[in-house]
């Protein structure tokens, strides 16, 4: 992240002043680079220029309409999850042919959507979806493109809660079911078999978990092409880490380096779904410590930003780095940073040695990917506000919610 601190103390993004942007947009708030954005996606595509590739970010990690704009503009298309997303792309300016559809549980509905507007590839999750989307697709006198997820049963190596590819997991059809489906949907009136899929967890910092699932689909698109079933594309999923700490992810050409090697004398086009290796680093969060309190084991920064803006913490004991906006000379003391909602969990930060007073600001590094969009209202919390510093100028991308918003549907149903 492109951090520096100024002559005078004062920590500056991109070139603008932290402080700045909270007198002038208040906090919570976050804050991300479309410089960082652009650089990223840029070392994606040239990494993957000499191979047919279709980068689809995995836009829940962060949905800003105005970020899915910018990606959009420099060629990337969206994997999606739901009609929500569905319609935050399109509105965004999407084309619906760069779009696929993952998710365990589509409705019929999100269906209808996704092959009205004609994205480019269902990943079907389940056999029972996969008959379903048979059906609805008949219904309306369409062809569903489809890919299938396959669980290739390997270890990513990373939290549980966002390991995937497992075979005790929700996601996916089992390696040794792969075969039978495939040729089950490739009779499908309606189906139009196109891919192979796979997406094996998120935050993964070596290479070989992807290399082994890559092999392991490719073998199965060899076996399929035996039998006449040939494949177009083949999506290797997202999950390629970020460092928030000391991790040491792979650079995004060697990872490239790897894949492309693998796929060497093939024609099938590559789509991978990268969420948080593009925007994970492209955004922090902005907060204003409320108070010190020294309690009786520990000493606490109370911050006005909480497990509501930002979740990672308390969910995954997520590790984000702190800094503060402002540079002070006195010694740092150890102070857990934690925020206002009534809950233990509520922390952004454990024993963290800061040098910092009531009324400072903090900025929460690594906060672009899974942040906003895993925001919520609880205490009745409004959601923090989003800006994009981009050339030197900040603009809200989207505007701090209000009370007013937030209750107006139960006020107008009140006796
Ligand atoms: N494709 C599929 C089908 C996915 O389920 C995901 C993420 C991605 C792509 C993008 O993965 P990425 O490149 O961002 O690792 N909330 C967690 C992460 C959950 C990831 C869920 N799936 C966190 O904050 O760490």
């Amino acid at each position: 992240m492109n951090l520096v601190s100024d002559g005078a103390g004062r920590l500056l993004y991109d070139g603008v002043a932290l402080a700045e942007i909270a007198e002038r947009f208040d906090t919570p708030c976050y804050v991300y680079s479309a410089e960082h954005l652009r650089t990223t996606f840029a070392a994606f595509r040239d990494a993957f220029a000499g191979h047919d590739t279709l980068i689809c970010y995995a836009l829940k990690a962060n949905s800003n309409l105005s970020i899915l704009r910018l990606l959009a503009e420099l060629g990337a298309g969206v994997d999606i999850v739901s009609g929500g997303e569905l319609q935050r792309a399109l509105a965004a300016g999407v084309p619906a042919e760069r779009i696929v559809f993952s998710g365990v549980a589509k409705s019929e509905a999100e269906m209808r959507l996704a092959l009205e507007v004609g994205i480019h590839c269902f990943n079907i999750e389940s056999e029972p979806e996969l008959i379903r989307l048979n059906r609805v697709a008949a219904a309306m006198g369409r062809t569903a493109a489809i890919s299938l997820r396959i669980n290739p049963d390997v270890d990513a190596h990373t939290h549980p809660y966002i390991s995937t590819g497992l075979k005790d997991n929700k996601f996916g059809i089992a390696h040794g079911d792969a075969l039978a489906v495939y040729r089950r949907a490739a009779a499908m009136a309606n189906i139009q078999v196109v891919g192979i899929d796979c997406h094996i967890g998120s935050q993964l910092t070596d290479t070989a978990p992807f290399l082994d699932a890559l092999d392991r689909l490719l073998a199965l698109v060899d076996q399929l092409a035996a039998e006449g079933i040939v494949l177009r594309h083949l999506d290797l999923g997202g999950g390629l880490g970020i460092r928030y700490a000391d991790e040491t992810p792979p650079a995004v050409a060697d990872y490239a380096q790897a894949v492309l090697a693998r796929l060497a004398g093939r024609s099938l086009q590559l789509v991978l779904e990268p969420g948080r290796a593009l925007v994970g680093n492209a955004g922090l969060l902005l907060t204003r410590v409320e108070y010190i309190k020294q309690g009786e084991t520990r000493r606490f920064a109370i911050v006005d930003a909480g497990m509501n803006d930002l979740m990672r913490p308390a969910l995954y004991q997520a590790w984000h780095e702190i800094v503060p906006v402002r540079h002070r000379d006195t010694p740092p003391q150890t102070v857990d940073v934690v925020g206002p909602v009534c809950e233990s969990s509520d922390f952004l930060g454990r024993e963290r040695e800061l040098a910092i007073e009531e009324g400072d600001l903090l900025a929460v590094l690594s906060s672009g990917a899974y942040g906003m969009t895993m925001s919520s209202n609880y205490n009745t919390r409004p959601r923090a506000a989003e800006v994009l510093i981009d050339g030197g100028q900040v603009r809200v991308i989207r505007r701090r919610e209000t009370v007013a918003q937030l209750i107006a549907d139960e006020q107008e149903l009140l006796g």
